[in-house]
């Protein structure tokens, strides 16, 4: 039985570099079969439907939802973006947001020196203070109060840190350095971001094995770019785990490139998806970079089992960024479809296998 993908163009650049994606898995053979939903702005404007109820359902039932980006300037009501990405990262409890940051080719970072960088962001993804827990009193006056609430749960802490603590085992054991960073602001947000320290303590008394640290926030941020090679898995809140993974992948060349997944451990469904917005000023020109939303076709690859046909949309994506055959954020001058073309042709050219009979 093949896969069924919930498709997700959206808005905004979404579209564009959804279908080159499409294009992408397509072309690996993978057994998936792509129903497309037809959700965004446009269909906001025309009927103020965000996602009705059944499908709702089908995007639930889907092996896995591959989505475009969310925003439009002619959508100002906050409640859009909420309705559409965050009610399914939050009703379908897409409890952990992996966004990693690869350096895809040396020249591809705006620091000084280049060193290799290989981290991968683990943020909470369903509580802090992007849950709506809040309100206005006295709007639009001088005495206006606006309150939203962060909230953190024994239960999402345990969960968001506890996953954190296996990836880097699992990233050791495949070769990377398997060091974890636990980042919050527990000195000034000392009731909230205590939890996250007592939890910190625990799971670390837990995994000895793991070499852990911990940072504030705004100390990690410092020291991302200061000495980037340091990092390889960064756990932390939900907002603080949005504004650091944008800062990651613009030190390996920038959002276009940056893939994300959303993920539920417990039930397997999950949500892949570029890092970037819908980038309007970018729409309609053909010029946005694909290889966010390839990759992150590679990460949905991957978490529904085919992961030798991730590693070869991931070294494809490797070796058009290494002949310089990207979009012109990286540096190139390729359209959408050429950089993507430039991926489908790094597919085809076979790639040498080591030869592990022979030692
Ligand atoms: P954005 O990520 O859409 O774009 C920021 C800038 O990054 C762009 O102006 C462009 O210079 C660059 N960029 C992003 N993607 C690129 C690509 N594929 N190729 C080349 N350059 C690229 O963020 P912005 O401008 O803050 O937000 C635009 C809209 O997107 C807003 O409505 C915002 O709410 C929404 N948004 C949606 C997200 C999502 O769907 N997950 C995430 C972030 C923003
Ligand atoms: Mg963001």
């Amino acid at each position: 039985m093949p896969f069924r993908i919930a498709v997700i163009p959206g808005d905004g650049i979404g579209p564009e570099v959804i279908a080159q994606g499409i294009r992408v898995l397509r072309a690996v053979d993978a057994p998936l079969d792509f129903v497309s939903y037809d959700l965004g702005a446009e269909r906001y404007l025309r009927t103020g439907e965000i996602i009705p109820d059944p499908v709702f359902e089908e995007l639930r039932e889907a092996s896995a939802i591959y989505f475009g980006a969310v925003g439009d300037p002619r959508v100002t009501n906050p409640h859009y973006a909420a309705g559409l990405l965050l009610r399914l990262r939050f009703e379908l409890d897409l409890w952990v947001n992996l966004r990693p940051s690869r350096l895809l080719a040396p020249g591809m970072t705006p620091l000084k020196e280049a060193p290799s960088i290989d981290l991968v962001v683990v943020r909470e993804n369903t509580e802090g203070a992007y849950v709506g827990i809040g309100g206005q009193f006295k709007r639009d006056t001088i005495d206006e109060i606006a309150i939203q609430e962060d909230v953190n749960t024994r239960k999402g802490v345990e969960r968001i840190q506890r996953y954190a603590f296996q990836l880097a085992k699992q990233r050791r054991a495949a070769g990377h350095p398997g060091r974890l960073t636990m980042v919050d602001k527990s000195n000034a947000l000392y009731l909230a971001h205590d939890l996250w320290q007592r939890v910190f303590a625990f799971e670390r008394s837990r995994t000895p094995d793991i070499e852990a640290e911990h940072l504030f926030v705004d100390a990690a941020a410092m020291q991302l770019v200061k000495n980037p090679g340091h990092f390889d898995v960064v756990v932390t809140s939900n907002m603080f785990g949005d504004i650091l993974s944008d800062l990651a992948s613009e030190l390996v060349g920038g959002l276009g490139q940056a893939p994300s997944g959303n993920i539920n451990p417990d039930t397997g469904r999950g949500l892949f998806e570029p890092v970037h917005g819908s980038a309007p000023k970018h729409t309609g020109k053909g010029i946005a970079n694909p290889f966010g939303a390839i990759l992150a076709g590679a990460m949905m690859l991957r978490h529904l089992g085919e992961g030798r046909k991730a590693d070869q949309i991931e070294a494809a994506v490797i070796s058009a960024a290494g002949n310089g055959r990207t979009t012109r954020d990286l540096g190139g001058g390729l359209t959408t479809a050429a950089a993507a073309d430039a991926v489908l042709q790094a597919l085809e050219t076979p790639v040498r296998e080591s030869s592990s009979s022979t030692g």
